[in-house]
């Protein structure tokens, strides 16, 4: 129902006009739509025209607007002024008449269309009338009291603001207009409204296209017409950030910074900290709240100096790889939701960007507004970083305690269940005479650089003066892609290559013999050495000579073709171990076909549980914590740019991968291995006739002698064998640990694997690998040290062996680490 005092309003919506009557015959033509939906120019106005309602030559200039243009009438102003006068006597119901008399006071006579002020909002072609700013201020403020008291409203009316960056700005800033925090307000940003920004940015579809800032001077100025706004439309930038930043030659009260330019989150911190601004930044994920009191602590590093020494200048035209490393250094990559870790995996391969959710856009806002409020008013004085995490906070068992209610039972947790080890039958070689304790401690040496499957090093040693002995240390090994120590084995055959190689250099024999002693299972093969009585062939003194030198290099550089005698020469090598053989892939299709399959490997260790956590325990994250345990992998030999090795970071997180897998995402955990295959000029696959622990040992061999191969060729070797090593759990193992899901998806690549390696089918793959020419590895992987792992006899310590040894011609070389 429309009161009396609401004098006119006129539909802006066209209304159907009777049709003109045409002469007998004629039908009236309907509007060409092609001709009539067409857009029109609507401007960036976002500032009302006020017309103050007792000048009588405005509100005829206002009359003739209205006329002209159409506009709608909206005269609310007795309800205004009521509730004014009501909230005024709370304790009081005033009577009609009463009332009536209260306002004739007020308004001292005049009529009520001349109290207060007219806006006209050009932009709905709307005028509004309104009570005049005193007492518009009053009755808005009335619903915040005593929350924040009628002084402190006053002290917060005056203060200044900038918001920068109003996809998510723009819901503080609105906020802070609607509580009435600051008088004046500075609005920063260059782009213009998506459909997409519709899910966390309050505007209609008829805004699509606008600027953003103009959009929020508008939703403010619709709900405080009084309120000074400034929205800058280029955003920020060097021109314009000292206007921005201290209009009229005073500095900002408070600074909201919102943008996802690095370059101007840097560059304005500086500025702001020059000014003593102090900044606030809502991230909207788990409602982080970084509070920087640049006022109070003028000396504070930007950011709280998570960005390092990085001057804003070096951040300027990054493009979004280089940025994000930082951006995670900013966030802290292990603290982000999972919902966003996982979603920054699939940024560019199923997302354009990562998400924000109106929820934590409007929780943001919330933050924001009431910590400005509070550092305004003097009731938080702290920089640092704040949670207002909602997942936190608001979750089954955190509840507050409610009398009379009972707990939930604590849900189930699953037990996890390791596979017993297979029973070990023992198997004879050879044996032969003795070697003095230091000669042996080279050796150990030498078969400790041998690789193994996350440098684990799964081996001890023990020399009683007449064999040495290696064991299985099998607590260092323990792991899904292990299956029944098949990875082991093959790294105690590399580590048993070596010293082989290294004692033929030295003029021995060394003789292997495997599973020497029926009553220690752990107990992997003696090792006798005996003179050969002759020099060693030149081929095996340059592999014993490269020992050192071999290195996983997971470089990656433009492909080159594999030489033919490179060819040839890792094919014989490999063939020197009986039951082994080397199969080469070098045509650039298939390769690429075996990257898409290895990727799909990978895809599935990061998103299963066990081996995401087992991949995760491996991994080494800085030089300190490699050297500290001197195994694992140190991410240095990872060969990542800074943007993967952050996203590595967020993948350690399982609750971001687990939300990937159940997501049905993850395809971006792909690519590596098919950038590695676009990389490689062949890949290679060492065979062995079964899936047992004797068969990948002598793998290991023939794997070690390739490898050592093409370090003397200066190739690059690197292994991939998550694949191969989760077809090996489904060959000797039926699939036990894998879910259905897996085994399938095993089982189609197993096929597809088949097609590219159609001589090895059915047998053993102990190892899988990519060869290249690439730059030399970055960074070398650490060894515990010889004395960790040899147990020396006492007695055998000083007994000089009867065999004289020469020196290992690469003693002299650089030890690993
Ligand atoms: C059984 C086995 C599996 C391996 N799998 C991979 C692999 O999938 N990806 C990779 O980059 N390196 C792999 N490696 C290489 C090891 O991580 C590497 O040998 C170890 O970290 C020691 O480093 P080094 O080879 O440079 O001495 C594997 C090694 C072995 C023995």
């Amino acid at each position: 129902m429309r009161g009396p005092h609401q004098l006119e309003f006129r539909e802006t919506a066209q209304s159907p006009r009777p049709r003109p009557a045409g002469p007998p015959g004629f039908e009236h033509a309907p509007p060409d739509p092609d001709r009539v939906l067409r857009p029109g120019h609507e401007g960036n106005r976002w500032r009302p025209e006020a017309f103050a309602a007792g000048d009588p030559a405005a509100r005829e200039r206002l009359a003739a607007r209205v006329v002209e243009g159409g506009l709608a009438v909206h005269d609310t102003l007795r309800e205004q002024l009521v509730e004014l006068l009501e909230t005024r006597e709370p304790a009081r119901e005033l009577e009609p008449a009463e009332l009536g008399e209260r306002l004739a006071a007020h308004l001292e006579g005049a009529p009520l269309a001349h109290h207060g002020t007219w806006f006209l909002y050009p932009w709905s072609r709307r005028v509004v009338h309104v009570l005049p700013e005193d007492e518009f201020r009053e009755l808005r403020a009335s619903r915040n009291r005593n929350k924040i008291s009628s002084e402190e409203q006053e002290r917060l009316r005056a203060l200044r603001l900038g918001v920068i960056g109003l996809s998510v700005g723009s819901a503080s800033a609105v906020a802070l207009a609607m509580e009435q925090v600051g008088g004046e307000l500075y609005l920063a940003d260059h782009d213009r409204l998506s459909l997409s920004n519709l899910n966390r940015l309050r505007a209609g579809v008829h805004e699509i296209g606008l600027p953003k800032a103009v959009l929020t001077a508008r939703a403010i100025a619709e709900l405080d017409p009084y309120l000074r706004v400034r929205p800058f439309l280029d955003g920020i930038t060097d021109g314009n950030m000292d206007a921005f930043l201290r209009p009229g030659g005073r500095p900002l009260d408070l600074l909201v910074e919102e943008c996802d330019d690095l370059y101007v989150k840097v560059r304005v911190r500086e500025a702001a900290r020059a000014l003593r601004i102090p900044v606030l930044m809502e991230t909207s994920d788990r409602g982080l709240l970084d509070v920087e009191r640049f006022d109070l602590e003028p000396g504070r590093p930007v950011l709280h100096g998570l960005v390092g020494a990085i001057d804003a200048e070096r951040l300027r035209g990054l493009d979004t790889s280089e940025k994000v490393p930082i951006v995670l250094r900013i966030l802290g990559e292990r603290s982000i939701s999972p919902r966003l870790a996982a979603s920054l995996v699939e940024v560019k391969a199923t997302l354009k960007t990562w998400p924000q959710l109106a929820s934590a856009v409007s929780l943001g806002a919330a933050v924001v507004t009431d910590a400005a409020r509070r550092i305004a008013l003097g009731q938080l004085t702290s920089s640092g970083r704040f949670y207002v995490d909602l997942d936190e906070l608001v979750r089954d068992g955190a509840g507050a305690a409610l009398p009379g209610l009972q707990d939930p039972p604590p849900a189930q947790v699953e037990a996890a269940c390791a596979a017993a080890p297979a029973p070990v039958a023992p198997m004879v070689v050879r044996s032969r005479a003795a070697l003095d304790a230091q000669r042996v401690r080279e050796l150990v040496w030498l078969a400790t650089l041998a690789p193994s499957g996350g440098n684990c090093q799964p081996w001890r040693f023990s020399w009683d003066g007449k064999r040495l002995r290696l064991v299985h240390d099998a607590a260092r090994s323990r792991s899904f892609l292990d299956h029944r120590d098949l990875a082991s084995w093959l790294a105690f055959g590399a580590a048993v290559e070596n010293v082989a190689l290294a004692a033929a250099a030295m003029g021995l024999d060394a003789a292997v013999e495997l599973r020497p002693d029926p009553g220690d299972p752990a107990a992997v093969c003696d090792l006798r050495f005996a003179a050969t009585g002759g020099a060693a062939p030149a081929s095996v003194v340059a592999l014993a000579a490269a020992i050192p030198e071999r290195v996983t290099n997971r470089k990656l550089a433009p492909r080159a073709p594999l030489a033919r005698h490179a060819h040839d020469l890792l094919l014989r090598v490999a063939a020197e171990v009986p039951g082994a053989a080397l199969h080469l892939v070098e045509d650039p299709e298939r390769l690429a076909a075996l990257g898409e399959v290895l990727g799909r490997g990978d895809r599935l260790r990061f998103l299963s549980r066990t081996m995401h956590r087992e991949m995760m325990g491996e991994l080494r994250w800085s030089a300190e914590e490699a050297r500290a345990t001197r195994d694992g992998l140190d991410v240095a030999t990872l060969e990542l740019s800074g943007a993967d090795q952050a996203g590595l970071r967020v993948m350690s997180s399982w609750a971001a991968m687990e939300l990937v897998g159940r997501l049905g995402g993850g395809r971006a955990l792909e690519k590596p291995a098919a950038r590695a295959m676009a990389a490689a000029s062949a890949a290679g696959l060492v065979s062995v006739p079964e899936h047992t622990r004797e068969a990948y040992f002598a793998g290991g061999r023939a794997m070690q002698r390739v490898w050592l191969q093409a370090t003397v060729l200066g190739l690059a070797f690197q292994p991939m064998t998550p694949l191969t090593y989760l077809f090996a759990r489904l060959a000797s193992g039926g699939g036990e640990g894998l879910t259905p899901a897996e085994a399938t998806t095993l089982r189609e690549l197993r096929g597809r694997l088949d097609r590219l390696f159609p001589d090895a089918r059915g047998r053993g793959e102990p190892m899988l690998f990519r060869l290249a020419v690439a730059p030399p590895a970055s960074a070398r992987a650490l060894r515990r040290g010889v004395e960790e792992v040899l147990e020396v006899d006492p007695s055998a310590e000083t007994r000089a062996g009867p065999l004289r040894a020469a020196p290992f011609t690469s003693a002299t070389h650089r030890r690993a680490g």
